[in-house]
This record gives structure tokens, C-alpha cells and sequence, in this order.
């Protein structure tokens, strides 16, 4: 079938709007979805540059690891894709088995921006690390999309104080707003930001990372250095890299403390699981527990989308 659709030709170059030939569905648990709204997510940039742990190297590819379709009954699926035959298209083919329905009336624009940074802390905290009502929570990248989803992600789960780190000042001035009890600024200055994030953060139960890299490095030793009872579980869970893919850690972090470090994504979670919670969170975002700030850009203008600089803390939604 004749589609139009955003095609990554190579991995250093974004994707261009182009015709492109939609393979038939393979078998009966697959289906043509007319595409409404898909999300520019940090995970299908990594997808598109062929730098995601998951990417096979396989070109040409059409971007996007999940979306928003119509199929030919007309209901509306929050679907979840592949990274070769991605949703960046006016049509694609999805797995039925990897779908769920929308609730008549849902904000596509909406499911669209709000579900990939939402599972991340969402699947965290009833998979990974199931949370316990009232412990607490410190997000450290709070100011991204996926860490202001976190912070109400924890309230919604039961978390008591939740405390967000960042460095934008007006985004994490916002915070609160959001749910946040407390907020930690990540400077330049090491020890100031120890010494904040000691004060703020020390007896943290679960602490939910997006950054990696030094912030987390040295967060890690205040908190643990700070710590009353360093006996008392510190779940470390680690999501993201936007600081950095390594870390430098002392090992005695690991010796002197019950420090359990563990990351959530795709392979530490199993996919029967991540599909489990879809229902859930559709509900949560559709009924209006999770806010989410999303923009929405036309598909046929995903180059220039691609290129411009991202509006921090705002998903770009494409919509064919
Ligand atoms: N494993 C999963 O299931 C999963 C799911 C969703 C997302 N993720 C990952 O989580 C991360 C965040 O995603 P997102 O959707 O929130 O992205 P985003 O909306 O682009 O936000 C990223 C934030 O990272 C912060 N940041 C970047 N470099 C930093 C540095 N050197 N030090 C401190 N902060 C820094 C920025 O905060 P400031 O504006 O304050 O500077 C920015 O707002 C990405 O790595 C993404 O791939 C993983």
C-alpha cells in the first residue's frame, strides 16, 4: 500500500516526509491503523540516530515507538510499535496484541505526548520497585517531560514526599504545582548541590533517575553519605542518560549502605508487564490525574520539527 511517511534514509541525517511502500499485515493479530498522533520522544531520536541499545541497523526505517490510530472499525487504539516499521505515517501496521482502546471522546494529542514519559516512572513503581504507600520519592531530572510525569506519577501511586531535582529554575519552580513537596536546583557548584540534596532528600525511599552521568554519581554519595540509617533500603532506579551513559561510583557506595541500584526499560521489565499497565495509564491520562504539556506539528513538517530545538518540558506530537 502507497503510504506517506517520515523515512530515515541514514542515521546521521533526520528523517525526510516521503512516499514509502506500507507492507501487507503479516497475520490476523495484525492491521492497518490509520495514524492520528504520534510522539517525538527522546527514545525515537535514539531510535532514528541508530543509537538505542535495542536498534538492529536495519534502513531504511520509519521513526516512532508508539502512537494514537483509527483502525477500519473506527475505534481508536493507543498503540505500541517497532523501531523499523515505526508510526511516523498517515498508515502503518500495528500488533493488535500490543493495542489498547481508547476510552470514546480521549485527547489522541494527549495519550500521544503523556504515555511514553509516564510508563517510564508508572511501570517503575508498580513493576520494578512496587511503591509502598506513603515512602518517599526523590526524581532526580525532574524538570523533563517524563520526570514532571514522575513527580505526579508517585503521588497518583501513593508516594508521601516527593522531592524534584532539576536545573531549570522556572520548571522547577512549577513543581509544586504539580504535586511536588520539595524541590532540589542541580548546579554547577558540587558541594552546594550535595549539600541541598542531603537536606532536601536523605531519607528518600526510592529515588527515580533520568540523568545518570555525575548528577547522579553525586547525588548518590550525599544521600547515602547523609543518610540516618543507612540499613534502611535506598531503591536507586535508574531510567534515563540525559547527563551521561557512565557513571564513576565507589564501591564501598554498595558495601556501607542498603543501596539497591536497578534500572527500569525495555528487557528489565518484561513486555507482558509494560503491556499490563497500558489500561491503567490510558485511564489515569485520559481522566485528567496526569497533566502533560504537549505541541502539536504537522507530519509532512517532521524535518524541520526534527531540527528545531525541543521547548523543554513540552512533547512535540506529530500529527499526519
Ligand atoms: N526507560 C524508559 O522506559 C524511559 C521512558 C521514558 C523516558 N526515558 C528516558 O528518560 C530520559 C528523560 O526523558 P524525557 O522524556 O523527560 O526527556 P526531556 O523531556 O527531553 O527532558 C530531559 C531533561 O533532562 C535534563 N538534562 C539534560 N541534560 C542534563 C544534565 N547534563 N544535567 C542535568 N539535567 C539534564 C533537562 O533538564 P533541565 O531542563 O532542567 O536542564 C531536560 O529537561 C531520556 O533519557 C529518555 O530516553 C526512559
Amino acid at each position: 500500500m502507497d503510504i506517506h511517511a517520515a523515512v530515515v534514509r541514514s542515521f546521521d541525517a533526520p528523517p525526510r516526509y516521503e512516499a514509502f511502500d506500507l507492507p501487507a499485515p503479516s497475520d490476523e493479530d495484525h492491521a492497518v491503523v490509520e495514524v492520528l498522533a504520534v510522539g517525538l520522544h527522546p527514545r525515537v531520536r535514539s531510535g532514528a540516530a541508530g543509537s538505542h541499545y535495542t536498534s538492529t541497523g536495519s534502513l531504511p526505517m520509519v521513526p516512532g515507538i508508539d502512537g494514537v490510530g483509527r483502525l477500519a472499525d473506527g475505534r481508536a487504539v493507543y498503540f505500541v510499535a517497532d523501531d523499523v516499521l515505526g508510526p511516523m505515517a498517515n498508515r502503518t501496521v500495528i500488533d493488535t496484541r500490543r493495542s489498547v482502546a481508547l476510552p470514546v471522546g480521549a485527547d489522541v494529542l494527549k495519550i500521544a505526548a503523556a504515555m511514553n514519559p509516564a510508563m517510564s516512572a508508572w511501570v517503575a513503581l508498580r513493576r520494578r520497585v512496587p511503591i509502598e504507600p506513603g515512602q518517599s520519592v526523590l526524581i532526580l531530572g525532574a524538570t523533563g517531560s517524563a520526570g514532571q510525569m514522575a513527580v505526579q506519577v508517585a503521588k497518583r501511586l501513593g508516594a508521601g514526599r516527593v522531592v524534584g531535582a532539576g536545573r531549570d529554575k522556572a520548571r522547577l519552580d512549577a513543581l509544586p504545582e504539580v504535586g511536588a513537596d520539595a524541590t532540589v536546583a542541580l548546579s554547577e557548584d558540587a558541594d552546594a548541590t550535595a549539600a541541598a540534596l542531603a537536606d532536601a532528600a536523605c531519607e528518600v525511599d526510592l529515588v527515580i533517575d533520568y540523568l545518570w552521568g555525575k548528577p547522579a554519581s553525586e547525588a548518590m554519595m550525599a544521600l547515602l553519605l547523609a543518610r540516618s540509617d543507612r540499613s534502611r533500603a535506598l531503591n536507586w532506579i535508574q531510567i534515563g542518560s540525559m547527563a551521561g551513559p557512565t557513571i564513576e561510583l565507589p564501591s564501598v557506595a554498595l558495601r556501607s549502605a542498603n543501596f539497591r541500584l536497578q534500572g527500569n526499560g525495555q528487557g528489565a521489565v518484561s513486555t507482558r508487564a509494560y503491556l499490563a499497565e497500558l489500561p491503567s495509564l490510558i485511564e489515569e491520562i485520559d481522566n485528567g490525574g496526569l497533566r502533560v504539556n504537549a505541541q502539536a506539528e504537522p507530519l509532512t513538517e517532521v524535518e524541520r520539527a526534527w531540527t528545531t530545538p525541543e521547548v523543554p518540558g513540552v512533547r512535540t506530537v506529530l500529527i499526519p
